[in-house]
This record gives structure tokens, sequence and C-alpha cells, in this order.
């Protein structure tokens, strides 16, 4: 079967509703999964609290133009991420394009089906609310959670509550639960509710989970899709492709900081990238935190064990969270996100069954202080296992044996993939994906380190499959030549992978001028876009000036392909260069945004000749600053007030001359 596209009936939202006795449906734009999770909890809160049937809805399998149908007892509630500058997240992009296009036409049938007259309000009777999540380090804060709240009420919507804003980089889930918790009188008033009515009864499970003895069918063991027979496949991000990965070291740092380049073999697929596009890995779990989680709930033992896991309302939009059955171990390792950091509504739910009164207080005290949350659980950056060992004190093994599993799996969010700029052209190699990735590691306080997920994983592939010699360096176990130079050492080894495209791209035109910046890992990109530049240029194409301003500590140390940058900028000639700022070489420290500076004059020749500026790396810090120096540039070589010259950065941002790929 290949999974269905819905009909236009099951697109009918408001007649969905209806047929299922639904009075609240809340729509999610999510990208990684905390959008989503957020309108699972608003649904599930609303149910437990007031009896409401609501249900959560993915944005992309609706029709909105039903939207005027809906009665006016009956609310519709948002809950929309915005991420990048102010990009809709990919199951929003149509919604996006409706309500940012200008055509009157177009407007006429915004949220309804039939045109309307001039002047007339479609939404009237409707009421929506609307959270948005979003990060401050970003201009364009929040962008389709306002634009959404903007056009409901334009069309004569009436929002209940206030709009919500949740900030990622401070507190989203603060921002989320402070909104939730001001929205029910108006909730109650919309829907006509009693609120004094509000029951805190027992638990309603969402998921049944049944142990199978004898497991006849299908058994999953971590893959990523449900298996299905049928044509062709097509992997996107639903449907991951299996990839074989061969990864090299491309440096080390202080014994276990490692920066892996990776190449992801798609030939015999589908699969196509373009260059500046963006490659999603999805990761494993550490066995650390599997047996660690594993301990404290009693389930060491029976990782093997093959669960089944459904939905208990039979008409849920998802009938299980994960490819299903399952055994424990592929539940842990593959599925759910056993690292993140549990909200503190996940802790309240685990406190009923915490083995002692002093545990008990414990975590009840994480789970309702804010303060004592944030200390002990976000900022330390503790796993659910980990709070729950905290809590215990002791040796916790089998300390919440008695947690129902449907609980971990309502209270764990779905593993998500890890995007990487992609660094290979994709005209040079079409079916080689290249990434390059740093492991991650770092202290949230002295005593506790955390490791990322996915670089940390795939740090252990390559250590797998290399050896360490004398020389104290990883090599190969078995090589052979692959395809684009790569050595297909490990074809054994795949990671799932897709392909999720990007803005970020070359201008059509190579005769145009090309700044690059991009320190550390934020090159990878400009790796792909210098080759393929230098692709153009051997197959006899003009090819414009190529300014590359790279950074990294030390030359000797930390120099991402250093090896490779002679040829391609000679390849190049004499209009093209590598510009570099070692920042500890030095003892003041040396940024490309100084570089920058110094090469103004340049810089703004190139803008003049309708040259495109690419950013690529750390947002909260570099990416501004790098800005900065640009407006600066305006100010000393184009003549410029301050005004005028940010105006014109703004100028080349909104026609795509100012590109940025960064991330906090
Ligand atoms: P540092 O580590 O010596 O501070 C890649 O990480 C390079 O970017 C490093 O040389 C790093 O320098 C540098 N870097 C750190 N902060 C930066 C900033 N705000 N702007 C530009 N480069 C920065």
């Amino acid at each position: 079967l290949e999974p269905s596209t819905p009909t236009e009936s099951q697109r009918n939202f408001v007649k969905v509703m209806k047929e299922q006795g639904r009075r609240c449906i809340v729509f999610y734009g999510s990208q990684t999964g905390t959008a989503e999770d957020y309108a699972a909890r608003f649904v599930k809160e609303c149910k437990k609290r007031y009896g409401v049937n609501a249900m959560a809805a993915d944005i992309e399998q609706y029709d909105l133009g039903y939207m005027d149908a809906l009665p006016a007892d009956h609310l519709v509630v948002f809950i929309m991420a915005t991420y990048g500058e102010g990009e809709p997240t990919d199951n929003a992009t149509e919604l996006w394009e409706l309500l940012t296009n200008d055509s009157l036409e177009e407007d006429a049938f915004l949220f309804s089906k039939e045109e309307k007259p001039a002047g007339d309000r479609p939404l009237d009777k409707v009421r929506y609310a609307v959270f948005g999540l979003g990060n401050k380090t970003y201009e364009h804060y929040n962008a389709v959670g306002r634009l959404v709240d903007q056009h409901m009420q334009r069309l004569g919507a009436q929002r209940i509550g206030e709009r919500g804003e949740g900030d990622d980089d401070a507190c989203l889930e603060e921002d989320f639960m402070e909104w939730q918790e001001s929205l029910w009188p108006a909730f109650c008033q919309a829907l006509e509710v009693d609120e004094s009515n509000a029951r805190s009864g027992p638990r309603q499970a969402s998921f049944l989970v049944q142990e199978v003895k004898d497991a006849q069918s299908v058994v999953y063991y971590g893959e990523l899709a449900e298996r299905f027979e049928g044509s062709k496949v097509v992997y996107d991000a639903k449907r991951p492709y299996n990839a074989p990965l061969t990864t090299r070291e491309l440096y080390q740092q202080g014994g276990d900081r490692h920066c892996l380049h990776m190449d992801i073999d798609i030939s015999n697929t589908n699969l196509i990238y373009q260059t500046g596009d963006h490659v999603a890995v999805w990761p494993t779990n550490s066995e650390d935190q599997v047996s660690l989680l594993a301990s404290v709930l009693g389930l060491s033992d029976k990782l093997n064990t093959v669960v089944m896991v459904n939905a208990i309302d039979p008409t849920a939009s998802k009938q299980h969270p994960f490819p299903v059955p399952a055994t424990y171990n592929a539940i842990f390792r593959h599925y759910l996100d056993v690292c993140a950091i549990p909200s503190r509504q996940a802790l309240l739910s685990f406190v009923d069954y915490a083995p002692t009164d002093p545990s008990k207080a414990a975590l009840l005290n994480l789970a309702s202080d804010k303060d004592e949350y944030r200390l002990t659980v976000a900022d330390a950056v503790r796993s659910l296992g980990e709070v729950l060992q905290y809590v215990v004190g002791a040796d916790a093994t089998g300390a919440f044996a008695s947690v129902p599993f449907d609980l971990i799996v309502e209270n764990l969010s779905r593993l998500q993939p890890r995007y990487y700029s992609i660094s290979s052209s994709s005209k040079e190699c079409p079916t080689t994906i290249s990434a390059t990735a740093v492991t991650l590691k770092y202290n949230p306080t002295p005593q506790r380190t955390v490791y990322g997920v996915n670089t940390n994983y795939l740090w252990q592939i390559h250590a797998h499959v290399h050896h360490v010699d004398d020389d104290g360096q990883y090599h190969p176990r078995y090589t052979l030549d692959g395809p684009c130079g790569a050595l297909m050492a490990i074809s054994h080894v795949k990671v799932p992978v897709h392909v999720r495209r990007s803005p970020f791209k070359l201008p059509r035109n190579p005769a145009l001028p090309v700044i690059m910046v991009g320190p550390g890992t934020g090159v990878a990109p400009f790796r792909g876009f210098v080759r393929e530049r230098a692709l153009q240029k051997k197959e006899g194409k003009n090819v414009g000036p190529t300014l590359l301003f790279y950074g990294c500590q030390h030359s000797q140390q930390d120099f991402l392909y250093a090896d490779e940058w002679p040829d391609l900028f000679d390849t190049l000639g004499n209009d093209a260069r590598l510009i570099t700022a070692f920042s500890r070489e030095t003892p003041e420290k040396v940024y490309v945004q100084h570089r920058l500076l110094e090469l103004g004059e340049q810089i703004w020749d190139y803008l003049q000749r309708g040259g495109y500026v690419y950013v690529c790396g750390d947002a909260k810090n570099m990416a501004r600053e790098v800005q900065q120096a640009f407006v600066s540039i305006a100010q000393t070589h184009g003549g410029k007030t301050e005004d005028r010259a940010n105006a014109f950065i703004k100028s080349l941002r909104s026609s795509g001359r100012y590109q940025e790929d960064v991330w906090s």
C-alpha cells in the first residue's frame, strides 16, 4: 500500500470534526516536532480539564478553505513555528504562500471556498487562538504566528485570549505553559463550558501498550517508516533513505573534539539535491542514555520484548506513534527522544509513581517550582532518565518500574533528524552528498558533560570502522575508491537520510561576484559553492569574482579543507581569494568581520556590480556582527548614512542578494 493522500472529503476539517464530535481543532506547523507536541498536549488538556473533544491536525493535511463553515461554538487553534529567517515550516509552506500572496483574487478565497463580495468578512463567526514558536535571535521573530493572526483578524475572525509567542532562545516551554494557562477562561467562554467544572480526575491514557508474546508479523527494530509493498519508494522526510555512509576525520582538537567529513551515497535512489540544500540525518540514541532510562524503568531485562502501541481513540490522526510492533530497545534507541529535557508537565505526570515520599516530594518540587526546574533540569540539560535518577538519589534501578509505558510514549517526543548544510556540489557529485560536522560536547555545569546526540553517534560509527594506528590517527579498516573521491571503506554502515530544500543558492548567472562568509563549520556550504564555481570555470563559463572569508582558531589545527582550497582557488583565477581569520594566533582576536572591513573597498565594488553575499554559521553573534560589517562598508565606501546603509543591506536581503544559512 502506498501511503495515501487524503481525499477532498478527508481534507474538509469541519466535516471531519462533525463526524468525530470535536469542537476544537488545533492546527500545528511543525518542523522538529515541538509545535506538534504542544498541539497534542493542548488537545489532552481540553479533554482532561473540561471534557472537550479536540483534535490535533497537521496543517498540511487539511483544506483551510473550509474555515468559514466552522460553527460559532467551535474553536480553531494555531500552534505555528517559524524557523530561520522568518520561514514557515515545511508543512506550512502552502499556507504561507496563500497568506503572502498579494493578489486580491486569491484573497477572496482565503479561508473560504466561495468568492465573497468585497467588504464581506467571511470569518465573522469564527473564533480562534494562536501560539507562535520562534527564536528572538532571528530578525523575523514569530513571523508565521503573527501573519496567521493578522489574516484571521482581517477576515473578521475573533481571537480569544492573547496571541502567545514563545522564544526558543529563552524558555519556550514556560512561554507555552503561561499562554495555555491564560487561555482557559476565554476558551471556556467560547465553547460554553463551565470553567469551575475543571476536572483534575484520573489520567486518560492516549495509547494502549501490549506486549506481544509470539510476534507473528513484522517486527520493527528501528526502521523509520512502516514497511509497505508497492511501486517505487519516494524517499522524503516521512520515509528516509538508509544510505551508505563513509566518513573521514578532518581534524581532532583537545582529545575528544572531532570534525568529520561525511560522504552519503544516494546513487540508485530517486533522491536529488542541489548545492546549498540541507541533508537530514536521523540519529540513534547513545547506549548510555538508553540503558539508564531502561534501568530506572525496570526494563533492562526486557529490551528485546516486542510491544504493540495503539492509539486508544480510533479516530486519532496517528494510530501508532512510531512503527510497531517494536522492541523496547528499538523504541528507546531509534524512536523516542530519550536525551531531551523533559517538560515540567511531563515531570508532573511521573510524580505519582515515585517510589518514596522524599523522591515524590523532590520530583514534585522540580515539576512545580520554575526556578528549581530551570536550575536542575533545563540549564543542567538532564534527560528524563537522569531526572528520575536524580530524585531517587541512590541506586535507581527499577525505581520507577510502576510507570505505565504509555506514559513514557506520551511524554517523550519522537526522535528527530538533525540537519546539516550540504558541503558538496550537486553539479560535480550528483550522487554523493557531503556534510561536515563537529562532535558536540559541552559542560552545562562543571560536574556535568553533555554530548550532542547525532554528532557523537556519527563519531562512534567512524571510530568503529576505523582503527587507530601508531601515529594516533584513525585509518579505515578497508578501503575502496568510491565516486567523487570518497573512500568507500564502510559500505555496510548506513544512516537514514533525506534532503531538505533550502533557498540558499548561488546566483543563476555565474559571472556575478560572490562573497561568502563562513567561519568554523559555517564553511560547509561554501565548499560546495567554491567547487561548483571551479567546475563552471573548467567548463569554460564566465565565472565572476569569488571571495571566501573563513575563520578558525589555528591555521595548523582546525583549518577545514585546507588541502582542497589551493587547487580550487587556482582554478578560479586572479579575482578569487580565500581570506582567513585565525582567531587564536595573535594576542588580539581576529574574526571574519575584521577581514571584511579590511577589504571594504573591494567588497563595495563587487556589491555595485550586482554581487551576492552569503553568510553561514552561528546566528547569535557572528551573523549579526558580519551584517554590521556590511553596514559599515556601505557607510565608509558607499558614503551612506547609517540609516541608509541599513536600508541598503535590507534591500539586498529582500532581493535575495544577502542570504543566510545560520543556526543557534
Ligand atoms: P574563537 O573560538 O577564538 O573565539 C570558528 O568557530 C571561528 O569563529 C573561531 O575562530 C572562533 O573564534 C570564531 N568566532 C567566535 N565568535 C565569533 C564571532 N562573534 N564572530 C566571528 N567569528 C567568531
